[in-house]
């Protein structure tokens, strides 16, 4: 049966993740607290509204619906700021021979990523043509860890879950992945990425005999 293949962008494709961590940081700093790599590690993968509420649940702060919002568009200037310039030498090393390796035997792959910044993204890596489709979170309803994001993901590429693979670097992208039925490896550390199928460093760590493995029957 036909595989497919599902990226995840922040910290997968392209090495983002970093300035999420440190637009989030400078917004907790300004509200006059700090926030750590360990606590970063549980914002990876998670929707703009729900790492907002969770920093301020850390930093014990309760504010307004309106400086709420203020803060997610303010957080929002300051990761566009921090990404503006990028273009297709940002995508991150071995990323571009997987995608070509893909494409070249006929595996469609699609985009599951909870950012509502993934197309102009993926645009300015000059990548977003090569998916078969885009799942983002101006499409899901539900934040991973719900599985939603890849299960749209799965529908859209017509292939059942159960033969969908997904790259993933967040907890909560492993977990989704685990709900959806997927086949899940992991991008990062091995002590934080420990449910996920397959655990490598990078991409760079990637054999492509290990992708026609998990890609064929
Ligand atoms: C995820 C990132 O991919 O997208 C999170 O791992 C980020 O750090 C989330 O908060 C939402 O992204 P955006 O671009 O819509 O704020
Ligand atoms: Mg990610």
């Amino acid at each position: 049966e036909q595989r497919g293949v599902i990226f995840d962008l922040d910290g997968v494709i392209v090495d983002t993740a970093k300035f999420h961590f440190l637009a989030w940081r400078k917004l907790a700093n300004d509200l006059g607290f700090d926030i750590t790599l360990e606590q970063n590690e549980q914002l990876k993968g998670v929707s703009r509204i729900h790492s907002l509420e969770q920093i301020l649940n850390w930093g014990g702060k309760s504010i307004s619906k309106e400086e709420f919002d203020r803060l997610m568009i303010t957080k929002n200037e300051d990761y566009l700021s921090r990404i503006s310039g990028m273009s297709e030498k940002d995508l991150l090393p071995g990323v571009k021979k997987v995608l070509d390796y893909l494409t070249e035997n006929n595996i469609p792959y699609s985009l599951g990523s909870a950012s509502k910044n993934a197309r102009p993204i993926l645009k300015s890596l000059n990548i977003y043509d090569r998916f078969e489709a885009i799942v983002d979170g101006n499409d899901v309803s539900k934040a991973k860890p719900d599985p939603e994001v890849f299960l749209i993901a799965s529908e859209k590429l017509k292939i059942k879950p159960e033969n969908c693979v997904v790259f993933e670097d967040s907890v909560a992208g492993v977990e989704a992945a685990k709900r959806a039925n997927m086949l899940s490896i992991g991008i990062g550390q091995e002590d934080v990425l420990r449910e996920a199928d397959h655990i490598f460093a990078d991409f760079t760590q990637i054999e492509l005999e290990f992708i026609e493995k998990i890609v064929t029957n």
